[in-house]
């Protein structure tokens, strides 16, 4: 038995004449193949026990099992080998047979001619070689069938949680939005409790009216947002200027006053969730004539928002005024809005808030309202009335909803100057 295994393919010779076997041996050697011989059918099956063979090329007449018998054996045992037999003419019958029959892929016949036999065996390699790199393939999709598979279910898994993830950020970009609203709000109240109040009662109004127009959900919260941070630029202005109607201020306080659409625009535009609501903040004072400011913008120029703002802000100062300021009843205010249609205020928008206020009357002035003890007021209530002191500090504006915080104040200065005692709230 001749073995060379530096070679990648082998052949397996099995013929019961040696000088056949050698001849044989020699001439595929040569090729780079590593050759095994066997001079019976036995031999050659306990090769193929110990070695992977390749090809196997068998005589067909061999005492004890033949030719055809060795075959269909390794057939069995290992059908990709790849089955020749080597037959003299007087064979051809049986062999035709047996290719026919599968178990044999080709036949050589005696005497051979040696190159044809090399490209004969190179054909055989090359078959077990395509039958092996098929097999191979069909694995690999196999597995990659299954990797996907796997994939498409991790993917999902993964989608939702990713989508989970994301839900959550946003909700907490959300929260982190109102947080800042409110810490603004909270700076207005400080500043005056008044305009802290107005600021709220004019962004429920606004919205209100944002809705009936029809506007868009995402606009209408924009609208009220920016309702309650209109006057954000009137911080740091000194509080007779609040406290005065326009006509009351010279031309200084006035120019200063007029800036405040612009200071609450810069003050908020760092933050990029706000860029809209700036905006409308810029041009809440702009008149529908234009001759408004910061920027003379007229009619359908002014955003929406801002000419929402514009209406519904006359309107509380008219109804709920600051301190000595005259009160306006609704239907009085109304009949000053009705005059501004065109002039301060875009005319379809103040028919439709006059339309509105007719199912809101009660909430801008505080009708059906009762008046309670002080002593008596509880969290969740509506206030119908400013709470002062008796020095007159106005601690909670008009319309405002109890909270423990509002509590805890009024409590605090029940000490050093204690609050009027009898105050209205909303009955309903
Ligand atoms: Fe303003």
């Amino acid at each position: 038995m001749n073995d060379n295994s530096d070679t990648k393919h082998t052949i397996l010779l099995v013929d019961d004449e040696e000088n056949i076997l050698n001849a044989l041996n020699r001439v595929l050697r040569r090729e780079g193949f590593r050759i095994f011989t066997a001079t019976s059918g036995n031999q050659a099956l306990l090769t193929m026990d110990k070695e992977k063979i390749t090809l196997i090329l068998s005589d067909c007449r061999m005492p004890g099992m033949d030719g055809i018998a060795l075959l269909a054996e390794v057939r069995k045992r290992t059908p990709d080998t790849i089955r020749m037999m080597l037959t003299g003419y007087a064979d051809m019958e049986t062999s035709m047979a047996a290719i026919n029959r599968g178990e044999v892929y080709r036949f050589i016949t005696k005497p051979w001619n040696d190159d044809e036999l090399k490209l004969i065996i190179k054909d055989g390699i090359h078959q077990y070689e395509l039958v092996q790199e098929n097999r191979y393939l069909h694995e690999l999709t196999q597995k990659q069938n299954l990797i996907l598979k796997d994939l498409n279910s991790n993917l999902e898994q993964k989608v939702s949680e990713r989508t989970r993830e994301v839900e959550m950020l946003f909700k907490e970009l959300e929260q982190n939005f109102f947080d800042v609203v409110r810490v603004f709000t909270g700076l207005m109240e400080l500043k005056s409790p008044y305009l802290g109040g107005h600021a709220k009662r004019v962004a429920a109004l606004s919205r209100r009216l944002a809705e009936k127009i029809g506007l868009p959900t995402d606009e209408v919260l924009n609208i009220e947002v920016a309702a309650l941070l209109q006057d954000i630029g009137t911080l740091g202005f000194p509080d007779k200027i609040l406290k005065k109607k326009e006509n009351e201020l010279d031309i200084v306080e006035k120019a200063l006053l007029q800036q405040h659409p612009s200071l609450g625009q810069t003050a908020l535009q760092q933050i990029k969730k706000l860029s809209d609501i700036c905006l409308i903040i810029r041009h809440h004072h702009e008149r529908y004539d234009g001759l408004g400011y910061p920027d003379n913008l007229r009619g359908e120029m002014i955003p929406a928002g801002s000419r929402i703002i514009a209406i519904a802000d006359s309107l509380d100062i008219l109804v709920n005024p600051w301190e000595s300021h005259e009160r306006y009843s609704v239907d009085r205010a109304i009949h000053e809005l009705e005059k501004e249609a065109g002039k301060s205020f875009d005319p379809n928008y103040v028919y439709k808030f006059i339309e509105l206020l007719k199912d809101v009357k009660h909430e801008v002035t505080g009708a059906d309202s009762i008046e309670i003890d002080i002593s008596e007021l509880k969290e969740g209530m509506i206030l119908a009335s400013d709470i002062k002191t008796r020095r007159g500090l106005l601690l909670i504006a008009n319309g405002e909803v109890m909270q423990t915080s509002h509590l805890a104040k009024i409590k605090n200065f029940q000490r050093i100057d204690p609050v009027v005692t009898k105050i209205l709230v909303r009955s309903h």
